[in-house]
């Protein structure tokens, strides 16, 4: 890893906190209470995505997020005119666009920037108006990350799930060609002066060899870590995360 390396953000998705609470409705577990948790355990920033079916966070989660924490809260949203008027509404620090089918169970892949340009171009002008940083997840794809140059946006988040997918499932050929892009194509998106982000399906196993990218500043990482608080707490899950991460990137 290069000595140039700076530190390395963590944003917590709490987005399966709620998705528990959801499967009740009512109001526990408060996904605002996982949030201030994560803070307290090292947390950079929190993830949150309001789906257009609201199947994780709610509506009324936005605010109680913002007020009630003291660090920075990524918006995650799909490009629709709904999303994009709930979030100049609130106008959170971070914005991530994501694609979004109904009938996946996860953000199954990243966004096709290059396909939807002009679209996506007009869409976030008015978020980054707004002061909102726009980030942008996509496949760890020259083209895509070209396309994201183009429209403005300040930041693009790499999607690591090809990566930990392969891992999980022994394909060592796959897991090492996957990662080798990611390598790849965060040293170009930072030599275009995008500032690099990855994230989705990271876990202890996988989180360090991406964590020692030194163009990569920030890594977001919510379903392991909401699992594993079930065997060993919230706090020590979290702050396990940051261990490992801080110990890639010394
Ligand atoms: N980054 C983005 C853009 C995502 O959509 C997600 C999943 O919601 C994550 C990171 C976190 O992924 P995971 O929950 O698998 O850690």
């Amino acid at each position: 890893m290069s000595k140039f390396a700076g530190p390395l953000r963590l944003g917590v998705n709490i987005d399966h906190v709620a998705t528990l609470r959801n499967a009740r409705g009512g109001d526990i577990p408060d996904p605002l209470r996982a949030a201030q948790l994560a803070e307290r355990a090292g947390a950079d920033g929190i993830t949150a995505h309001l789906r257009e079916d609201r199947r994780h966070i709610r509506d009324d989660d936005i605010d109680r997020l913002i007020d009630g924490i003291g660090i920075p809260l990524n918006f995650e949203m799909a490009a629709t005119r709904e999303m994009q008027t709930i979030a100049l509404r609130h106008k959170p620090h971070a914005v991530c666009i994501v694609p979004e089918k109904r009938e996946e169970r996860t953000t199954e892949g990243g966004l096709d920037v290059a396909r939807d340009e002009n679209k996506l171009a007009d869409f976030i002008a008015p978020l980054r108006e707004a002061g909102c940083r726009v980030s942008i997840f996509i496949a760890a794809d020259e083209r895509q990350i070209a396309a994201a140059h183009r429209i403005g946006a300040e930041v693009i988040e790499l999607h690591t799930g090809a990566y930990c997918d392969a891992h999980a499932e022994g394909r060592l050929e796959d897991r090492d060609r996957e990662l080798d892009a990611l390598r790849k194509m965060s040293a170009h998106a930072h030599a275009l002066g995008l500032e690099v982000h990855a994230g989705h399906g990271l876990t202890y196993e996988t989180v360090k060899p991406v964590a020692a990218f030194p163009e990569v500043m920030e890594l977001n990482i919510g379903h392991f870590l909401i699992g594993e608080s079930v065997f060993r707490g919230l706090e020590p899950a979290i702050a396990e995360m940051r261990r490992l991460i801080d110990e890639s990137r010394a």
